[in-house]
């Protein structure tokens, strides 16, 4: 392995290969384990939820379990995370490649380390989200979990965006990945902007995605189970049930806002002309409108 392709960036945070990860005793995270996850077989009724981090990932995996509800038994339905794990932080001594069908996972991961099988069967739902937003949610995230850097300001936090030194690597190295690789695979590409401006009519989408066939009223039920002050309230859906054995995340840390252009407040101008320059720069070549506001 080349030296420059793994190291750790700060004690909590590892870089592998473009991608960050915090770092935990409990799971495999290791160099051997990200790359063997590019040869994990896939099967035709996977599907997998990638996102870079805060952009709707808790949301769009808590939409996910309630729409397969019925393919779990009781006990995992009370933890969001065994129904759904992430990929690349597997618990140590756990085999993703003996789950029952139909498995779901989720992952931050860049295109390029994803399972290569995935071209070939199972299904992706992409979702992605203002940048801006991304990186306010991240710092104020960062902020509340000792497992993650904090950032004093958010030129730090800033500095970290744009470099790639934060979970997830690379923004814009993530969502160019993704986009341009989408014809190679059985993709939906979501926005968290249109999951806020109509919840419905994307849990439907979703639903014709996996070839789900839920009733109106079934529907309708997941929209209400997944709307931010639902879920705000939901031990399953909010982590809140896993708090002391699993994660170190307070109360509450993974829903905050759920807005958008939450980001105005929050950064200066100088702050948000930084970004857009980047944006320009970086994305010009993705062949994807990028609006982020809600029209
Ligand atoms: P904010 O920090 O802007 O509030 P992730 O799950 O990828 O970490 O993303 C977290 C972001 O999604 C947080 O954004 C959180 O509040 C928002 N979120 C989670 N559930 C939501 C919901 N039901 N409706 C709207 N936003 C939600």
């Amino acid at each position: 392995m080349a030296q420059e392709e793994c190291k750790m960036i700060s004690d909590k945070l590892l870089k592998y290969k473009g991608t960050v990860l915090t770092v935990n005793d409990n799971q495999d995270i290791t160099p051997e384990y990200i790359d063997s996850i590019q040869d994990f077989e896939t099967r035709d009724d996977d599907v997998f939820v990638v996102t870079f981090p805060k952009s709707g990932t808790v949301w769009t995996q808590r939409i996910m379990t309630l729409i397969y509800e019925e393919d779990f038994p009781e006990k995992a339905k009370q933890i969001t995370y065994e129904q759904m794990p992430w990929i690349e932080y597997r618990d140590k001594g756990k085999d993703y490649s003996t789950r029952p069908s139909p498995r779901l996972f989720c992952s931050h991961l860049l295109e390029p380390l994803m399972p290569r099988a995935l071209q070939r069967k199972g299904k992706v739902i992409y979702v992605m989200r203002n940048p801006k937003d991304v990186m306010v949610s991240y710092f104020h995230f960062s902020n509340k979990l000792d497992n993650l850097d904090s950032s004093e300001s958010y030129d730090e936090m800033l500095k970290k965006f744009i470099t790639g030194c934060m979970v997830g690597g690379c923004w814009f190295d993530h969502v160019k990945g993704w986009v341009t690789s989408k014809d190679k695979y059985n993709i939906l590409i979501l926005t968290y902007e249109e999951m806020i401006k109509d919840l419905r009519s994307v849990i439907v989408k979703i639903c014709k995605f996996v070839g789900k066939n839920l009733s109106d009223a079934a529907i309708d039920k997941v929209v209400e189970r997944t709307t931010f002050k639902q879920m705000k309230v939901d031990p399953v859906a909010n982590y809140e049930s896993l708090s002391k054995e699993i994660t170190d995340q307070p109360k509450g840390a993974f829903l905050r806002k759920g807005t958008v252009g939450d980001w105005k407040n929050s950064l200066t101008v100088a702050q948000s002309e930084c970004v857009d320059r980047v944006l320009e720069d970086r994305m010009k070549d993705v062949p994807l409108n990028l609006v982020w506001d809600i029209t």
